[in-house]
């Protein structure tokens, strides 16, 4: 179903990037939240002379520029791709613009729940455009992204790696071979921060509950989080059995998991919350 890449992500234990190879020129329309991390991680890493339409940044490190619209984009700059990062319903006016200036572009889109075919359809019948879809996540600013990608039949080798080499820059990535299963891949990874995020506030919670000060509670939350996802990330193993070797029969993990573990617990609600966010990518395409 998917094809993972080798491994060369970044090294989230040092802070440091495997140096990618030069990345190319792009385009890139919306840097809000999403938009703006993957920006700040393909800054960090070189990114050839790019434009950003952006209205509210005023600065960008020399080479690159910024303008405020689509139309002010200089004469001279014809970018190797265009990244569109606006919300899906926002998408239409600034497919409108891009076409009218770059009719044959290569488009990376990383908007949950906008498909190729609808974007095209405002994009133009007769233009050349290629369209591949990207599901990054936002620890793409900290280089500690995952992305899901699909390029359809007519993306050349050369689009592929294009886009692929932006996503890489930031994080992991993984190609899918069906559009649809972008959805899926926004369920996991492209809204699953967020679910992490709620677990730190809960763990956090509940930590106030058993009579930790609050910072207290947020500090082993927080570091629990994130030294167990190291673990994850780093040794082979996987993570049912990292979650049996902290499992001693009887003792105090154990008590907690059969309560996490129960079929209407964590097995449910998870099952159900992920559906719930592929359901909604499927409505947003209309
Ligand atoms: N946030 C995530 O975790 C995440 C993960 C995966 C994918 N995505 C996808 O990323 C896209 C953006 O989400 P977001 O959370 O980053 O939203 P956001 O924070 O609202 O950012 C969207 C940005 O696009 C700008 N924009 C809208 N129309 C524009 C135009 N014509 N020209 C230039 N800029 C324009 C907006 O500027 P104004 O404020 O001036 O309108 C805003 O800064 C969505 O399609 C979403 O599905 C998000």
């Amino acid at each position: 179903m998917t094809t993972p890449l080798p491994d060369t992500h970044p090294d989230t234990a040092s802070g440091t990037a495997v140096t990618p190879a030069a990345l190319p020129s792009i385009l890139l329309v919306g840097s809000g939240k999403m938009g703006g991390a993957m920006l700040e991680g393909w800054l960090a890493q070189g990114l050839a002379p790019s434009v950003i339409v952006d209205r509210h940044r005023d600065t960008l490190p020399a080479p690159h520029r910024i303008v405020r619209a689509i139309e002010d984009v200089p004469a001279d700059f014809t970018p190797d791709v265009i990244v569109l990062a606006v919300k899906p319903q926002k998408a239409d006016p600034a497919l409108h613009s891009l076409a009218a200036r770059f009719p044959a572009a290569t488009l990376l889109s990383v908007m949950a729940g906008r498909s190729i075919a609808s974007l095209k359809a405002v994009y133009g019948a007769g233009t050349g455009v290629v369209i591949v879809r990207a599901m990054p996540n936002t620890p793409s600013l900290l280089g500690a992204g995952m992305s899901g990608l699909y390029a359809p039949p007519e993306a050349t080798p050369e689009h592929k790696r294009h886009c692929e080499s932006l996503l890489r820059a930031v994080g992991e990535t993984v190609w899918v071979d069906a559009e649809g299963l972008i959805d899926s891949v926004t369920g996991i990874s492209g809204s699953g921060p967020a679910y992490v995020f709620l677990l730190a506030e809960l763990l956090t919670k509940a930590g106030v509950e058993q009579g930790l000060p609050e910072d207290t509670a947020r500090i082993l939350a927080r570091e629990t989080i994130y030294g167990a996802g190291r673990m994850l990330h780093t040794l082979p193993t996987d993570a049912a059995e990292l979650r049996r070797n902290v499992t001693s029969p009887g003792g105090t993990t154990a008590a907690a998991l059969a309560v996490l573990m129960a079929d209407d617990a964590w097995p449910a609600t998870t099952s159900a919350a992920v559906a719930a966010a592929v359901t909604r990518a499927k409505e947003l395409s209309g």
